[in-house]
């Protein structure tokens, strides 16, 4: 099953893309369904058809939902959110407020993607296409399974020790969590873990969408470093809503002139990736027939699904020294990245995004002694800790 996200700036026809995406696919004889994971739900005007959380019949072939995430939050939150609830109103906040303090951040989120994963698992789709918020919230979103791992793993076992000492303490002024916080916490965690298996499976991808104009291509460069900086593969992008070529009006001239100079630039910085075109359509492609049209000019005869080998996103490298871990990241520059060491994890940050990435064993009995970018790929160099390595050998 081939998983395909679309994302881009505001306004700029992710919605348009992904559902003319899947209405191509459909008609090639793919089982597709299309999911909206942006709470503003706009897929159901581009079909031109009322959507609900369940998957609907679009046509022949392609179904289509939008998540209800405030739904399944109530579903699969209540227990922690009881808890905190109760804690809070203990503690002398009124209950309103506390009801305000309990949803979590995020956690709407969360929770689209966890119907993704229950879509996906069904094993009733040969495609899912999926339109995502703008890309603010789409980068949150992808950066929550492995985030939010990473405090189950590492925290929250803690925190749970901690309790187990202070239980009896606890019992007295009643607030010791049930045993059902931890089993939704446990629960929660393991479900993200099969989130993030997807998200990075060979055969997901993201493709993002621009049109060509400096501030909208300037945030597209950000989010295709970001997206590799999180495990993502991005196999394409697509330049929307280009003016034709041929008209008299300087007015429109001048654009055309200008979105030229900004396709271009876009299409040298991202190569070997492709860039599919699609014109300034006369009116809103809204509706199967229209989207079908639109993604028939975009993709021609190609497969719309057709996996676009990528480069490899994270490997690791051994040499006389030592080991080399390469991360690609297309576009950063050395003055965006920021490295430094936590334990078994190595921190990247790249323009205000961080990734720890957990370290191999190997890597972890070493100090990294230098970082370079060559061609778009962050190379960190790790040799061996005598202290850590018995006899100095590897
Ligand atoms: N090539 C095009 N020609 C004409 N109209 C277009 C084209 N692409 C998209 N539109 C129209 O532009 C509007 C915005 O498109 P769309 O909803 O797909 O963008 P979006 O990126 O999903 O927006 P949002 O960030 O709000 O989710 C819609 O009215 C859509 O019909
Ligand atoms: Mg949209």
């Amino acid at each position: 099953m081939r998983v395909l996200l679309f994302t881009g700036k505001g306004g700029v026809g992710k919605t348009t893309t992904a559902a003319a995406t899947a209405v191509l696919a459909a008609s090639r004889g793919l089982k597709t369904l299309i999911l909206s994971t942006d709470p503003a739900h706009s897929l159901a005007d581009a079909f031109g058809l009322p959507l609900g959380p369940e998957p609907t019949l679009v046509e022949d072939g392609l179904l289509a939902m939008q998540v209800d995430a405030q739904g399944a939050f109530e579903r699969s939150w209540r227990d922690v959110q009881d808890y905190l609830r109760g804690v809070l109103e203990r503690a002398g906040v009124d209950a309103l407020q506390a009801d305000e303090l309990t949803v979590l951040p995020g956690a709407e989120e969360v929770l689209a993607l966890l119907e993704l994963r229950r879509q996906a698992a069904s094993g009733r789709y040969d495609l899912v296409v999926v339109d995502c918020a703008p890309t603010g919230e789409t980068l949150r979103l992808l950066a929550l399974p492995e985030a939010l791992r990473w405090y189950v793993d590492k925290v929250f076992p803690a925190q749970r020790r901690a309790l187990k000492a202070v239980r009896p303490l606890l019992a007295r002024v009643a607030i010791v969590p049930e045993d059902g916080v931890f089993e939704a916490v446990t629960r929660l965690h393991a479900e993200l873990t099969d989130v993030r298996d997807l998200l990075t499976a060979p055969t997901t991808s993201v493709r993002l969408v621009l049109t060509p104009e400096a501030v909208v291509v300037a945030e597209a460069r950000r989010t295709l470093t970001s997206l590799a900086l999180y495990g993502y593969r991005v196999d394409g992008l697509v330049a929307n809503r280009i003016l034709p070529a041929c008209s008299s009006d300087p007015w429109v001239s001048g654009w055309v002139t200008a979105q030229a100079a900004q396709l271009a630039s876009v299409q040298a910085d991202v190569a070997p990736l492709p860039v599919l075109l699609s014109s300034y359509a006369a009116a809103e492609p809204v509706g199967p027939d229209a989207l079908l049209a639109f993604a028939t000019a975009l993709y021609g005869d190609a497969d719309p699904t057709e996996v676009v080998p990528g480069t490899e996103l994270l490997v690791v490298e051994r040499d006389a020294d030592g080991f080399l871990l390469c991360l690609t990241l297309p576009l950063a520059g050395l003055s965006d990245v920021d490295l430094s060491r936590s334990g078994d994890e190595l921190v990247v940050t790249v323009g205000g995004h961080r990734r720890l990435l957990a370290l191999p064993s190997a890597l972890q009995r070493c100090q990294v002694v230098g970082a370079r970018l060559v061609d778009g790929r962050l190379v960190v160099r790790f040799e061996p800790d005598v202290d850590l390595w018995p006899g100095g050998s590897q």
